[in-house]
Parts: structure tokens; sequence; C-alpha cells
């Protein structure tokens, strides 16, 4: 009996391994596969140059020091670092970002759903938190500076902000060749076409002229 029991769980722990391993990235079988942009990228990254041909600099970017452009309504960047600037990340499962915030700049709140991020502060104070899922709807929030580092779970909405008097910025690494991001308000105020303003009105307990005002801004 208790050989079954544990057949059993051994049968599902293998099936849940499975099941995880389906819906990450897939692990690589060669050392590298570096980008060959010349063709198109497809659901799987894009095609290997020829390996005789790879140098060490398809593996090596310079420039994440330099921040980005900060003059928006949010005050804040965020640049993914693309497999035309650095190819050698192409099947690796792992992307590199790079945010700035002008003081009091926004990321605005968002997930990353292929993703889980880990963002490490090198410059100013940033107020960075996530949001855990239904019912609890927990903010779990810090206050990080230079040299600290913070972790957003996979598919958990997050935000981050500027709270210390000059520019800040963090590197964020991500566990996907291809997180995705979701805006929250874009893809609910935002949609193509947009969803009813009478179903969100109702779906956030406020007046129609309220969804129509977030609907413009979105
Ligand atoms: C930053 O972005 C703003 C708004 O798009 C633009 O007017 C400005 O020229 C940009 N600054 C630089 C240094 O690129």
């Amino acid at each position: 009996m208790e050989a079954i029991i544990l057949l059993l769980l051994a049968l599902i722990s293998l099936t849940c391994s499975i099941i995880a391993f389906a819906t990450s990235d897939q692990i690589p079988i060669q050392d590298f596969c570096v980008a060959d942009v010349k063709y198109s990228e497809t659901v799987y990254g894009y095609a290997c140059k020829d390996p005789k041909l790879v140098i060490a600099d398809d593996f090596y970017l310079s420039g994440t020091e330099l921040a980005g452009n900060t003059s928006n309504p949010f005050g804040s960047s965020a640049k993914r670092i693309s497999l035309t600037q650095l190819p050698g990340l192409n099947t690796l499962g792992i992307t590199i970002a790079r945010a700035d915030f002008a003081p009091w700049g926004v990321n605005p709140p968002h997930y990353h759903p292929r993703a889980s991020e880990i963002i490490t502060v090198v410059e100013g104070t940033i107020e960075a938190g996530f949001i855990t899922s239904n019912p609890e709807n927990r903010l779990l929030k810090k206050i990080l500076v230079k040299g600290d580092v913070f972790v957003n779970p996979r598919g958990l909405v997050h935000y981050q902000r500027n709270v210390g008097d000059g520019n800040a910025a963090f590197i964020a690494a991500l566990a996907s060749q291809n997180p995705g991001v979701v805006m929250v308000g874009n893809a609910v105020f935002g949609s193509d076409p947009t969803i009813s303003s009478d179903l969100l009105a109702k779906a956030f307990h406020v007046d129609e002229n309220v969804i129509h005002k977030l609907q413009e801004a979105n």
C-alpha cells in the first residue's frame, strides 16, 4: 500500500515538472545559438549563426550605464536589450533591461506573463512593490537604494517609482527570452477596440464618466 502511494506521489511530481518544463523557455541542447538576425525571429527565437563564426562580441554589450530618456508623462524609461544588440542571448532563456527614473518618475503597474524578474538598483532610491493574487491582493513593497535587489515573481502586477531627490535607475534580469509585458492601465482602458465603458463602470464601481477619462488617458 505504502509503495503504491509513493509511486503515485512520484508520478504526480513528475507530471508537475513536465508541465513546468513545457511552459517555460526550453533547455538548450547546444552550448549556444547566437542569433542570426538576417533571418526573422520565430516564436522560439532566431536561427543560429554558424558556431565557427561566433565571436566574443556576440555575448558582449557596453553602454548599460547610459540613462534612458525620461522626458515623458511617467518620468521613466524602461528598455529591454534586444537580440539584435546582444545576439548571444538567443535561446538562453534570459533577458536584461534598464529602467531610469526622473525624480518621482513612475514605472506604472504592469506584469510579465512569462518571467520572474530581479531588479538591481544602480542609482538613487526606488520604491518597488508587487501585489499577490486574489483574494489577498497583498502589496509587498520595499524602499531600495544602490546595490539593493528586489524580486518580482512571474505574472504578478508590480511597479516602481523614484522616491529620492535625484535620478534613479535599475538593471533588470528576466527569466525568459521573451518575458512579455502587460501594462495594466493600457490593457484594461486602452484596448483596441475598447471594452464597453458601461461594463468597466460596473466592474470598477464608478461612474461611466470616470471610465471615459481613463480610456482617453490610456
Ligand atoms: C527625450 O524625449 C523627448 C520627448 O520625446 C524629446 O523631445 C527629447 O528630444 C529627447 N531627448 C533626448 C536627449 O533624446
